[in-house]
């Protein structure tokens, strides 16, 4: 441990769903940018940066949203997802093809997304490659980690956002070659969602994503009117889930965004290929989606993370999707099934640190071998008189319901210091 880095302070982690771990006034040991562990006691070797009186906890997981988004985000929530589609979302993703447009609009998400929770995110770009390839440079330089799709899309889309067929294809076999180049940032193969990919593009994106070892992402069952759709498009599946399935694109290194209305057989399917869930409450709420099963996925066995869903999500924080997770399954439990209980505090942290974390290796715990991604929240900065009788899970409950963003005082990927 003689290079080794350790954090003095507040530590508090989820190792399951059930409850909190945490030592107060604890060391937390990271060499290589691994976590070695955590102790009560200063352990023999090691730089130690005095956290004292901060809490100090794992990154958080966004699994998914969309970059080109970001800048209407927070704008034109009183349409539901096609029409909000139509009118808003494809009109300003046409401007990626401008890649100075691009560049400013990239550069202030990054920027955004550097100052606050998230550590580690799979993102939707457009389906420029010039303007994705961009997005990744700017992720990497920023010391984030994660996957950034070209989206593809060649159906049902304005001409200004819609490939051939074959065009896309090419087109997403050049990004795959030219991402190569990046370390931190990985490729992840987007069909956006069914409506928008032939059957011959979703065909041919499974296969790529199989031959090539890469994950994919997509969108699921998020609004009634999106599924009657894929229902009349895909005449020949059992249900939106088997479309996808028929094409290869469900596994465990597969995100499928929302999850809002499965079918029992859906969620099995889910459950058995290992298929990721980002449920986004957020966005499910702006767009009027509905509130997804999620105590439902959890007792089923389905993966599942959280996801701001920008500019579904209007917030970039995690910890507003922790909060919102809990609210939302507060009101499926009181207004649609009272039978399944609505999510606590540490399920919902779990879901954000570790559960979502899962889908890019060992990330998001302090348990020795788990990636050092790691927030240093200067919570003490806050001027409630409560503060001082608090436990440390009552502190960071506190926090993820306020959340200044302002108290992220240190922020660390894979053992790099990023804030
Ligand atoms: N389904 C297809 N595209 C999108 C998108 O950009 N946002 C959301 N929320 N759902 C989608
Ligand atoms: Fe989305």
């Amino acid at each position: 441990m003689k290079n080794g880095i350790v954090l003095r302070g507040d530590l508090i982690w989820t190792e399951g769903p059930d409850r909190f771990r945490y030592i107060e006034g604890g060391y937390l040991s990271m060499e290589g940018g691994i976590i070695k562990g955590v102790s009560a006691e200063p352990p023999r070797e090691g730089t130690i940066l005095d956290y004292s009186g901060s809490l100090i906890i794992p990154g958080l997981s966004d699994l998914h949203l969309h970059a080109p988004q970001y800048s209407y985000a927070g704008l034109f929530m009183d349409e539901e997802l096609l029409e909000w589609l139509e009118h808003h979302t494809f009109p300003e993703e046409a401007r990626f093809a401008d890649t100075g447009y691009a560049a400013k609009a990239y550069g202030a998400f990054v920027s955004d997304l550097t100052k606050g929770s998230t550590t580690r995110f799979s993102a939707f770009a457009t389906i420029h490659r010039e303007a994705s390839l961009l997005l990744m440079r700017l992720l990497e330089d920023a010391g984030l980690s994660g996957y950034v799709g070209k989206v593809s899309m060649d159906r049902n889309s304005p001409k200004e956002l819609s490939e051939d067929t074959h065009e896309a294809v090419e087109e997403e076999i050049l990004f795959i070659d030219e991402a190569s180049s990046f370390s931190r940032v990985r490729p992840i193969v987007t069909p956006r969602f069914i409506p928008s990919c032939s059957d011959e593009l979703m065909e041919a994106l499974g296969k790529i994503a199989g031959e090539r070892d890469l994950p994919l992402q997509s969108h699921l069952d998020e609004n009634p009117s999106e599924v009657e759709w894929v229902r009349a498009l895909c005449p020949w599946a059992d249900s939106y889930a088997s479309a996808y399935d028929r094409f290869s694109a469900l596994g465990p290194r597969t995100i499928m965004a929302h999850c809002v209305w499965p079918t029992e057989k859906e969620i099995g399917l889910l459950a058995s290929t290992g298929t990721y869930v980002a449920h986004s409450p957020s966005s499910n709420g702006n767009l009027s989606s509905g509130i997804a099963p999620v105590r439902t996925f959890l007792e089923e066995g389905v993966n599942v993370g959280l996801a701001t869903d920008v500019a579904g999500g209007s917030s970039l924080s995690m910890f507003r999707m922790i909060t919102d997770s809990i609210q939302v399954s507060k009101l499926r439990w009181r207004l649609v099934d009272d039978t399944r209980k609505p999510l606590r505090f540490p399920e919902a942290f779990y879901l954000a640190s570790k559960g979502g974390g899962s889908f890019f290796g060992k990330v998001g715990s302090f348990e020795p071998g788990y990636d050092a991604d790691i927030l240093v929240i200067d919570d003490w900065k806050g001027s409630t008189v409560l503060r001082s009788e608090l436990s440390v899970p009552e502190r960071l409950e506190f926090y993820a319901y306020r959340h200044p963003e302002e108290f992220i005082s240190a922020k660390f990927v894979k053992g790099q210091r990023i804030i």
